[in-house]
């Protein structure tokens, strides 16, 4: 691909002269997003079927990711298809034309690049260019303004929280990501979007890519849930399991911050424990030693025990084999059933951090299942 900022700012103004975010919200009524952060495609495809043959090409090639072939690619116009071409953001195919594994998500006035779903039959490679539901409940979670701020994006995948940021004002926005055909594409999505000149993408594991002198005001950080545990060996205890990149990353980052600062964390199938999470406890309490109040927002994940010792062993077997996997999977199972893992269930949740003269309290909100009592209280001293 190519980053050629002039094109990709006309490509910008020819998905909004084609409507494209107004034709995704419609068709969102009736193919809405689900928990992979994507309607079904089936379904799609069917409301899709009943637009106007232009907007089913466009719609077909950059929401379904499918070819289009050469007369559906007419009702481009010559000019925004050498764009297309020139950019590498249409390639062309067997059928015809096709983006390179790649579809086009509208968000809070952005137009981002992910990669086409795994779950989707037209997914031609890997799922390098990371999306998914979670990708909107941070994009929710951000302020307001940013006027001024220096922001880190940790993880930043597509870049949509780096875009949003800097659309929000922030001086400057610095994304790191490890996958490097993420940075390449979140590069394409900043100038695409207008953003190029403020935000800086790095190819980075956790922070290894930070510079001695590089201070931040405010942090987004979106990590993965994968891997699952920190050495690859049996979890100490309940707090020990999920999200091992975010632990890394906690341990550096309070080094990292200005006097004024704060951020957004996320960690998602959280053990329950009570009003809060495991996970939730050892952020807080790591941070609330750096001298950072939270807030949490605690929301019900739909996983249950099996499943998330399913993608504990799926996530360790590339690494260890499968008898060593088998072997750490059954010692996480014992830890989470003595922690009462089944009965409290799991939590997505999103952390609100900043400095903060009383650190020593974390408030978490929760959206109780029906029948259950709410939290709301405050849950602990550090
Ligand atoms: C859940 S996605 C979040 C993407 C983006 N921030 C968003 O909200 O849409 C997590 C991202 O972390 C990246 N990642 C995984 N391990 C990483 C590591 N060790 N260092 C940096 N990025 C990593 C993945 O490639 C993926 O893009």
């Amino acid at each position: 691909m190519r980053i050629d900022e002039n094109r990709l700012r006309f490509l910008r103004r020819y998905f909004d002269e084609v409507m494209f975010s107004l034709i995704d919200f419609r068709l969102s009524l009736e193919a809405p997003v689900g928990p992979t952060g994507f309607p079904k495609y089936e379904q799609l495809r069917s409301v899709i079927a009943r637009l106007d043959p232009s907007s089913q090409t466009i719609a077909r090639l950059f929401r379904l990711g499918e070819p289009a072939d050469a007369t559906s690619v007419e009702a481009i116009p010559p000019a925004v298809m050498d764009a297309f071409a020139t950019t590498g953001l249409l390639v062309p195919d067997a059928a015809g034309w096709r983006t390179p594994n790649l579809v086009l998500v509208p968000l809070e006035g952005m137009l981002v690049f992910a990669s086409v779903p795994p779950s989707y039959p037209t997914a031609s490679g890997p799922c390098s260019v990371w999306f998914d539901l979670s990708s909107y409940v941070i994009a929710r979670a951000l302020p307001g303004s940013l006027a001024g701020a220096r922001v880190l994006d940790v993880c930043s995948g597509t870049g949509i929280q780096s875009l949003l940021c800097a659309a929000r004002g922030a001086a400057s926005t610095l994304g790191l990501e490890i996958n490097e055909q993420a940075v390449e594409v979140a590069r394409i999505n900043a100038a695409m979007n207008g953003l190029g000149a403020s935000i800086e993408f790095r190819r980075s594991d956790r922070l290894a890519g930070l510079r001695d002198a590089e201070r931040f005001d405010f942090v987004v950080c979106n990590t993965p849930y994968a891997p699952v545990l920190e050495n690859d060996e049996a979890p100490a205890g309940p707090a020990a399991v999920g999200n091992s990149v975010l632990f890394g990353v906690l341990e550096e980052l309070p080094g990292r911050l200005s006097e004024e600062a704060g951020g957004i964390i996320a960690t998602w199938r959280s053990i329950g424990r009570g009003a809060s999470t495991w996970q939730s406890e050892r952020l807080s309490s790591h941070l609330a030693g750096k001298g950072m109040s939270t807030v949490a927002f605690q929301d019900r994940a739909p996983d249950n025990l099996d499943g998330v010792l399913r993608i504990l062993s799926t996530d360790l077997e590339p690494r260890l084999g499968a008898a060593r996997a088998a072997g750490v999977a059954t010692a996480a199972a014992r830890v989470l059933r003595d922690s009462g893992a089944e009965e409290e269930g799991f939590f997505n949740e999103v952390i609100l951090f900043r400095r903060s003269p009383s650190p020593a309290e974390t408030h978490v909100r929760r959206l109780r299942q029906s029948g259950a009592p709410a939290a709301g209280q405050n849950v602990k001293g550090a």
